[in-house]
């Protein structure tokens, strides 16, 4: 079971004191930027406490659709957790710091609103494991992906050696966190770690496009989406049951019913998120 050192807070925008983070909330987009270009934006635990309270607030802000998730500056998205915290870890405190890491990392994962990793530079170690929390990444040809923790005594602790499996398979996933090599955008496409790679300028834009077209369908039935494919990965959790149970549930909402009177009425459905 994973800890928390989270507080557990109702997150508004008055409220919330994100010293790592700049947001920014524009036609029901979200787009959260990890904000220390100088240490590539690399996680501390105090920015991964702003990364917990800026998705509680996207989860409770009827405003937020979705959300893109950048690093600030040219060149990372984030280059890892940051290593100046390594220094105090035992085996107690190595643990801990895994669990505080995976519970925002799940956070992120099982977000009923859509998450798109933007990914504008490095994503190794935690940035990488930050990026494959999310839904889907679309990497500018600057983008360079790795899991280096070998280098450094250690393994991925946020998850990675499961989501990275996830993604691109056993084989290949042995390959990058065993040898801690750096693959760049093409690389990362081709293996189905990028959805998409589009030239640096053209990022924040293809993300929007794509959460733009997305805003068009079922809220409900999207948040549906995000728990049915979570549960093919569920330990204990039978993911065809799961879809059976969930197609149900969406049976009974304002929106099936309006998506399919419009679609027989020949118009565009207009969705409520009821
Ligand atoms: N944690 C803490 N600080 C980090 C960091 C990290 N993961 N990654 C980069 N930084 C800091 C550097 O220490 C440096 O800070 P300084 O200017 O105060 O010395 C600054 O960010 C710039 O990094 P630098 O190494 O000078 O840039 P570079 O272009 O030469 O190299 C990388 C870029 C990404 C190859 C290199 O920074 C790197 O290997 N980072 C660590 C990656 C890693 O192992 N991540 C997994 C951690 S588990």
């Amino acid at each position: 079971m994973t800890q928390t050192i989270f507080a557990d807070t109702e997150s508004t925008l008055e409220t919330m004191t994100l010293q790592n983070l700049l947001t920014e909330l524009d036609n029901g987009i979200y787009t959260v930027t990890v904000n220390r270009p100088d240490k590539l934006n690399a996680l501390n635990q105090s920015t991964l406490n702003d990364l917990h309270e800026a998705f509680r607030f996207a989860l409770v802000n009827p405003e937020v659709k979705g959300i893109i998730l950048t690093g600030a500056g040219e060149k990372a998205f984030v280059a890892g957790a940051d290593i100046s915290e390594f220094t105090e870890l035992d085996a107690p405190a190595g643990s801990n710091f895994s669990a505080t890491g995976q519970t925002i990392m799940r956070e992120i994962e099982l977000s009923p609103k859509p998450v798109i990793a933007a990914v504008n530079g490095f994503a190794l170690g935690g940035g990488c494991e930050l990026a494959m929390a999310c839904h889907m990444r679309v990497a500018s040809e600057k983008a360079k992906f790795g899991q280096p923790e070998v280098n450094l005594g250690l393994i991925p602790g946020y998850a990675g050696t499961q989501r990275l499996t996830q993604l691109i398979g056993k084989g290949k996933a042995m390959e990058l966190l065993m040898t801690a090599d750096m693959i760049d955008a093409t690389e990362a496409h081709r293996l189905g770690l990028a959805n998409h790679v589009v030239p640096a300028d053209q990022l924040i834009l293809k993300c929007k496009e794509i959460l733009l077209k997305i805003f068009t369908k079922a809220p409900l039935a999207v948040a549906e989406i995000v728990k049915c494919v979570d549960a093919y990965y569920a330990a204990g959790v039978d993911g065809f049951n799961f879809e059976i149970s969930a197609f149900g549930r969406c049976c009974a909402t304002q929106d099936f019913k309006e998506g399919a009177s419009a679609f027989l009425e020949k118009r565009k459905a207009k969705f409520s998120g009821k």
